[in-house]
């Protein structure tokens, strides 16, 4: 197993450019079973979990290619509708596969996905979805049996709670079923704004794109001629690397961002007392004399995204005073405080309340474990601030989202470097 070694308090500056955003990729993968040719994804993020998603089309008959950050994928030939436990339990996402499958072939079969490491995360809200819609689904021996014989076809779909995975499937859905489809309290994520984008592109009526409700005219089975494009990027890389900036307070330009997308993070980062630069397509973060605490809950996109929150707790552990996050969204997902407290963090746990007491300039360098994918970019910022060397273990979580996090890290300054465990 592979391990991250930093050096901490070093001083960065420079530029970090952004890559493609995985979560948008991963839907937009997905939506090409919905294609009748093949399509050109660019600026595509070089991570574990796109590959996986890519191993999973092709083990379905579909095939791909890729040159640089393009991934040309082909669909089209697509014929095998099982999605097997083997892949499914390496990536939840691989759920994306549900709607799109069921609406081209009227069945599938799409292993359940099991536990995981920041809450239950249950499929219950796509299953009613794909139900309301004329699907039958029967559970059986761990995988989801979902058939509709005559076909999809357009409903009312009010989903009880926001969710950008079900959202994301029903849209596929949708997008090939019989009939208008709308979707009431739908996920309005930039991502799902870019899966509703293509697929207007691709000729599909859709209403309501970037709202929280959607109204979709199905194709009726036919499949969509799909065009090339570009995956937005990161929001969450770029909050990343913006967190790095803030914790290390030094300054950094964050290139081939999309600012509007960015805002919750800025704003935040400027009650923490940090100005910010904005352009069309960067973000340029200064530092500051002094960090201010701050109070945090996560909540559905525009509000402060959950996918920030450990690296914001992170920065945290460097103002002056005390600082609280609330975490909404997932039951979990606090994994990384017990991490962050072997690097002498000061955090106290109630229920899903985080509370930081700054302790800056205390943080001392240990060896950590990482937990999930954002967990251990946290633990990645602060390693960047701890006095010594930070071994952080069981990095590929930090290799299923974060493009060349090491190459990216050490070209703005900071020493970087992976190593394999000894047996
Ligand atoms: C997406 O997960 C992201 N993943 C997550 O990013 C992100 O944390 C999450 O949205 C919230 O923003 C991808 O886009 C691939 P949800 P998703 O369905 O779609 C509950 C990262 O680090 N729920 O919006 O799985 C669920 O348990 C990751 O990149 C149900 O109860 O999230 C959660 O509490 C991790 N039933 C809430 O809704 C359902 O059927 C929101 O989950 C579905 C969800």
């Amino acid at each position: 197993m592979k391990y991250l070694k930093i050096l901490g308090n070093k001083k960065l500056s420079g530029e970090v450019r952004i890559s493609g955003a995985k979560n948008a990729a991963l839907p937009l993968i997905a939506a090409t079973i919905l294609s009748k040719n093949s399509v050109q994804i660019c600026n595509m993020p070089d991570v574990v979990d796109i590959n996986t998603l890519l191993k999973l089309i092709d083990k379905l008959g579909g095939s791909f290619s890729r040159e640089k950050d393009c991934i040309t994928i082909d669909s089209s030939k697509l014929h095998k509708t099982t999605a097997n436990y083997d892949i499914v339990k390496t990536m939840r996402a691989s759920i994306l596969v549900l709607g799109p499958l069921l609406a081209r072939f009227g069945h599938c079969e799409v292993s359940l996905p099991g536990g995981c490491a920041i809450g239950q995360r249950p499929v219950d809200l796509h299953l009613k979805a794909m139900e309301q819609m004329g699907a039958v689904i029967k559970i059986n021996r761990g995988y989801i049996e979902a058939t509709a014989p005559d076909g999809l076809k357009g409903a009312k779909i009010v989903f009880d709670k926001v969710t950008v995975g079900g959202t994301e499937n029903t849209i596929m859905a949708a997008a090939l079923a019989k009939g208008t489809t709308t979707i009431i309290n739908a996920a309005k994520e930039p991502e799902i704004v870019q899966l509703c984008e293509v697929i207007k592109n691709a000729g599909v009526k859709i209403e309501g794109i970037g709202t929280s409700k959607l109204i979709i005219e199905g194709t009726n089975k036919k499949l969509l001629p799909m065009k090339d494009f570009d995956v937005i990027p990161d929001r969450i890389e770029a909050g990343t690397y913006m967190c790095a900036a803030a914790i290390s307070n030094c300054k950094l330009k964050i290139t081939d961002v999309i600012p509007l997308h960015l805002e919750a993070i800025i704003s935040k980062l400027e009650e923490m007392n940090f100005e910010i630069l904005q352009d069309e397509t960067s973000v340029t973060i200064l530092p500051t004399i002094e960090i201010r605490p701050v109070n945090i809950v996560t909540t559905e996109y525009p509000g402060f995204p959950t996918d920030m929150q450990a690296q914001f707790m992170a920065l945290a552990t460097q103002a002056n005073g005390t600082s609280t996050i609330d975490e909404r969204l997932f039951e979990n997902r606090f994994m990384h405080v017990s991490e962050l407290l072997r690097l002498g963090a000061d955090i106290h746990l109630n229920g899903n309340i985080a509370t930081i007491n700054g302790t800056k300039g205390k943080l001392n360098g240990t060896d950590v474990m990482a937990t999930d994918l954002r967990a251990s970019s946290a633990l990645v910022l602060c390693a960047l601030v701890a006095n010594g060397e930070t071994s952080i273990h069981r990095i590929y979580h930090l290799d299923r989202g974060y493009e060349d996090l090491e190459g990216k890290l050490n070209k703005i300054g900071a020493v970087v470097s992976r190593h394999t465990e000894e047996k």
